[in-house]
């Protein structure tokens, strides 16, 4: 089985720092490490629509958006093919085929599914039909490239074992034809779930708690300032707390050993802050300070090579239209791989039709 990398994200808004540590980081460092026969990262623009159709527009200004996060962020359309979801109407056709081998219940019992709907309030059976087969289509997403290994947060875990069931029936029918993949998680607890400035569980553009990728140095400036500590932590004497204090969170996620030579060399490490911080006489301006230098130091990089790729829409476009070329094509070599397999390929099969012309003769 061929090593093939491939995920994708929802274009409802600009990628923040909770995808960074989450996934975009990762996904870049697997792009350099180079271990993959192929690897594939996609705009998932129809899906985004199954729950988005009363604003479409929003869908379609961000695929540039996060067109451009992906390579400011560091991917490289040389070594990753980037692509646009609803540009493939092969995922159509295998996601139509894949509804026969998934109940009504089934989907009904995905965790993931259910809370989303509970999060968008759709009530009773006002639920859009295609928001509610999104998991179907997302196995369609992956089965189609021969995904095996799916970098992802927790929340696309049902997803993934959706898939599995899905191919190992689809194989079972018809014969060995599609490849079961699996989730490749983030390394620790906070990269999973990165909590919003405002010390809320998530980021959300909702909630207005979101550092993006693309924040001005003076904006990011304002959200750190303003960032959740410890209520309790009046006094730069008093002992302070780490739990649930976001900048520590936020430390745990970004900061390195390199980052205190570089910017707070009075500690060598996380821990001897927070041992400071825990035992009183560390202010939080001082922790908040460090955190702006190392988020800055992580994010200029990206806010350079964005402004770059700014400058050439066109190219950006460019680059989208040619991965999408590029990923059809294999897409469109599975469609003809499962075709023959279910035996829906009439045209092709000589044998096909020869026997049924036999038949008729006999008659
Ligand atoms: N469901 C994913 C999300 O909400 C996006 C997505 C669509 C995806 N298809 C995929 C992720 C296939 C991984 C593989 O972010």
């Amino acid at each position: 089985m061929k090593k093939v990398i491939l995920t994708g994200d929802r274009p409802t808004g600009r990628l923040h720092i909770g995808h960074y540590v989450g996934s975009l980081r990762r996904r870049v460092e697997l792009q350099n490490e180079g271990d993959y026969d192929k690897m594939f990262v996609f705009i998932a623009d129809a899906q985004a629509l199954t729950d988005n159709i009363d604003n479409p527009e929003k869908v379609r200004q961000n695929v540039i958006e996060v067109a451009l996060d992906y390579l400011s962020a560091g991917l490289d359309p040389e070594k990753v093919t980037l692509f646009i979801q609803s540009q493939i109407p092969e995922l159509c056709e295998l996601t139509f085929y894949f509804m026969d081998m998934v109940s009504v219940s089934r989907l009904q019992r995905n965790p993931t599914v259910k809370t989303e709907i509970q999060m968008r309030g759709f009530a009773g059976e006002s639920i859009p039909v295609g928001f509610f087969t999104y998991p179907i289509s997302q196995a369609a997403d992956i089965t189609a490239f021969h995904g095996t290994i799916v970098p992802a947060g927790e929340d696309q875990k049902p997803m993934i074992e959706q898939c599995c069931e899905i191919v190992r029936r689809f194989n079972n029918i018809y014969g060995e034809t599609l490849d079961e993949p699996r989730i490749l998680l983030p390394q620790s607890a906070v990269c999973c779930r990165l909590p919003g400035t405002d010390g809320k569980a998530k980021m959300s553009k909702s909630l207005g708690n979101c550092i993006y990728l693309s924040d001005t140095p003076k904006e990011l400036k304002k959200k750190v300032n303003s960032m959740y500590t410890d209520p309790e932590h009046i006094h730069i004497e008093q002992p302070g707390h780490l739990e649930g204090n976001t900048v520590f969170t936020y430390l745990d996620a970004f900061a390195t050993d390199e980052d205190f030579q570089l910017f707070l060399p009075e500690y060598a490490c996380l821990d001897e802050l927070k041992a400071h911080y825990t035992k009183g006489g560390l202010g939080d301006g001082t922790c908040k300070k460090f955190l702006l230098n190392v988020l800055n130091a992580r994010l200029e990089p990206i806010r350079q090579r964005r402004a770059e790729f700014e400058k050439d829409i066109p190219a950006v476009y460019e680059i989208l239209r040619k991965g999408t070329e590029e990923a059809r094509n294999v897409a469109a070599d599975t469609l003809a791989d499962v075709r023959r397999a279910m035996k829906i390929n009439y045209f092709e099969d000589a044998d096909l039709i020869a026997e049924q012309a036999k038949r008729f003769a006999g008659k």
